[in-house]
């Protein structure tokens, strides 16, 4: 441990801190500011952007043996507040930049680094910026923000007013197509909202903290589970697998079309018998802090026989392939196809440009940024909540 200045948003504070930690987490879980979010924990997505001695820098991969003495840091919270908005919050909003709003704090924290050293962007210019800080978004595909930050920069040049840019009630108050701020905006654009990583924040400190021991091969028969060693580690308080699942050990509600070639009770809670993703949950572990438990996590042992691994869809939909879940097709669920008029006289003619050939892509419909979490507690009923 080691004491460190930091002045985060001009205001000096003392911080006892390991060096191994990042400043992320000293941020977030010391000091409380959880407008700065972690993401990946990667430095791959920008969610947790600050800036770090006038340089935008992913916190999240920054230790803190590397940031300096009375370093200056700023966060969202730094940059304006819900009564004293800066032009890039304002603009966010009335662009509607901040739609789920987790990317915000780090886009807007990004793109005042680039306006303190860039007054006078191109688009492409800002583009570029987001590129390089590998702030990423899954909500917005990217127009608005650039929209947003190009707005902010004429305001901050005096070329537009605060006024231009803050949305005005239609006289015959119809919204619907209009700029009309989501009503979360102010919050989004401050760092005020509060996400499920941010509630753990503020949980009191007897706060068990559970992680997962997962799967790290895609297709297997589970011959059993130790969790003998994992239960003697620091902190540890239980290990949990799907022997404690009471009642059945199954979930559903994800996959319920009428017509599909299963119950729907495909799923188990925690893998009992089979592995069939990569990254399926075989055991929870609960501990002290999450360090504790993640490192617990990593001593559960999986005694596994290994079955082929379907890669993709057709690879499963192979004459040859095995059930992935045993007593259900592989080919799952098929949709009715509607075809239309016979396409051969069009691929027959030779003036036509024809190509041809098998596409396939992924099934995640969008970049996961923000981080699952849950919480329960016993109320004062004895109720799990
Ligand atoms: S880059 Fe830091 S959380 Fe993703
Ligand atoms: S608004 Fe960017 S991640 Fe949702």
């Amino acid at each position: 441990m080691e004491t460190k200045t930091l002045v985060v948003n001009g205001i000096p504070r003392r911080v006892m801190v390991s060096p191994d930690a990042t400043l992320v987490d000293v941020l977030r879980n010391q000091l409380q500011l959880t407008s700065v979010k972690v993401g990946c924990g990667q430095g791959q997505c920008g969610a947790c952007t600050v800036i770090l001695d006038g340089k935008v820098t992913r916190a999240c991969i920054v230790k803190m043996r590397r940031v300096p003495e009375n370093a200056a840091v700023t966060t969202l919270e730094g940059i304006g507040t819900p009564d004293n908005l800066h032009p890039l919050q304002v603009s966010w909003m009335y662009h509607g930049a901040a739609q789920c709003g987790f990317c915000t704090p780090g886009f807007i924290v990004s793109a005042k680094g680039l306006l303190d050293s860039n007054p006078n962007p191109s688009r492409e210019d800002v583009r570029d910026w987001f590129q390089k800080h590998h702030n990423v978004c899954r909500c917005t595909g990217y127009i608005p923000l650039v929209d947003a930050v190009m707005d902010a920069a004429a305001v901050l040049r005096g070329e537009k007013t605060l006024d231009d840019i803050t949305f005005k009630m239609p006289a015959d108050g119809r919204v619907f197509g209009s700029r009309l701020p989501r009503p979360s905006a102010v919050a989004k654009v401050t760092g005020l909202a509060e996400y499920g990583a941010d509630a753990a924040v503020h949980m009191p400190p007897e706060t068990l903290h559970l992680a997962l021991a997962q799967a790290k091969v895609s297709h297997a028969n589970i011959k059993g589970i130790d969790t003998s060693e994992a239960e003697k580690m620091p902190g540890v308080v239980r290990v949990l697998t799907h022997k404690d699942v009471k009642g059945k050990n199954r979930i559903t509600g994800l996959i319920t079309f009428a017509d599909n070639k299963g119950d729907g009770w495909d799923r188990p809670i925690l893998n009992d018998t089979k592995v069939f993703q990569y990254g399926d949950a075989l055991a929870i572990v609960c501990a002290d802090s999450e360090e504790h438990a993640r490192a617990a996590a990593e001593k559960v042992k999986f005694d596994l026989e290994l079955l082929p691994e379907y890669m993709s869809a057709p690879e499963a939909m192979a004459p040859d392939a095995i059930e992935i879940h045993p007593g259900t097709p592989n080919i799952y669920y098929e949709p009715h196809i509607e075809k239309g008029e016979d396409t051969k006289p069009y691929f027959d003619d030779p003036n036509n440009v024809v190509v041809e050939d098998s596409f396939y892509t992924q099934r995640q419909p969008h970049l996961n940024i923000e981080p699952d979490v849950g919480y329960g507690y016993l109320n004062e009923e004895g109720k799990l909540v």
